[in-house]
């Protein structure tokens, strides 16, 4: 793997094989291999971040590598330096770079423009390592996704969303999407997916009845703060404790975070589920090792 862009340029064996290097980093913590020794990773964030600044800067070190961290605003791109002149510069100085930004584009021709190893640590259109954690985490507390359905209520057209939708395309697994009218995956999106398995719906309780995985995501995402307009749509796709009782028996939910309390979620369901949903935050982790591995070995 030369750079991680997106779960659609993905397919199902690189995502099993993802995962269960994953599985081996989490057991080996503190005694794996350091494949990253003698490299600096650029750590390039135009967006606010907790947990991906924070596992990738780990990781890295872990690896045996040096992250440098480049908030826009520390750097020239803050000033309206193009980020194609950004790669240019840093492909000439560091091993590789970590971008979270807006336009998908961007970290598309930074990977071409620097030559070195991208990974997309959430763009406006995917936010993959995510997604990947969240795998790793369905595969640890549900055995996996083979014959379940996983629901996703909130915004159908999200970064999460279009990268699950990705994924069940990839993996095969039913998911169900529920969403307001306005705020559904497009029609093109939808035919360029071409996926079966992925069925939008306008009601939650029909995505979440018999789900083994509810989950969910903030309804304005970075940058769509001022949408109050947006938001108003939402007040049916909460995850709440009436709502969970459609859900298969056992079922677990998920929530990338941040949360935000009786929006997306109530603080009832967050706390109760608090144990998975920390859990899948701590997956990050061990997920992007997995990925910066796979690249360091071009494996
Ligand atoms: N889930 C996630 O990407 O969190 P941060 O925005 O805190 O990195
Ligand atoms: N959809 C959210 C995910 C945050 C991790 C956002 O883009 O803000």
């Amino acid at each position: 793997m030369n750079h991680l862009l997106s779960i659609e340029e993905l397919n199902g064996p690189i995502i099993e094989a993802l995962l269960a290097d994953a599985l081996r980093l989490k057991a080996a913590r503190g005694h794996h291999e350091t494949p990253l020794t003698g490299q600096t990773w650029a750590m390039l964030f135009t967006k606010s971040s907790t947990r991906t600044r924070v596992s990738f800067e780990v990781g890295i070190h872990e690896l045996g590598g040096n992250p440098m961290f480049l908030s826009k605003n520390d750097i020239q791109l803050g000033r309206g330096e193009p980020i194609q002149d950004t790669a240019r510069v840093l492909g000439r100085m560091v091993h590789g770079a970590v971008i979270r930004t807006f336009d998908q584009a961007d970290v598309v021709d930074f990977a071409r423009l620097s030559g070195i190893p991208t990974v997309n640590a959430l763009t406006d259109e995917e936010h993959p390592c995510q997604i990947l954690a969240d795998l790793m985490t369905v595969k640890e507390l549900s055995g996996g996704w083979q014959g379940k359905k996983i629901a996703f209520i909130g915004d159908g057209f999200s970064n999460m969303t279009v990268s699950w939708m990705w994924a069940a395309k990839h993996l095969g697994f039913a998911l169900h999407v529920a969403c307001p009218p306005a705020y559904s995956p497009s029609r093109g999106f939808l035919d360029n997916l071409d996926a079966a398995n992925v069925v939008i719906t306008h009601d939650a309780a029909t995505a979440a009845r018999d789900a083994a995985v509810i989950n969910t995501d903030v309804w304005l995402s970075m940058g769509q703060e001022d949408q109050k307009e947006k938001e108003q749509a939402f007040g049916p796709f909460q995850v709440n404790a009436a709502l969970l009782k459609h859900a298969a028996t056992g079922h677990i939910v998920l929530h990338c975070l941040p949360a935000y309390r009786e929006k997306e979620i109530t603080a009832e369901v967050l706390e109760k589920h608090a144990a998975t949903i920390f859990q899948q935050a701590e997956n990050r982790l061990h997920v992007q090792k997995a990925i910066l591995v796979a690249i360091a070995n071009n494996t």
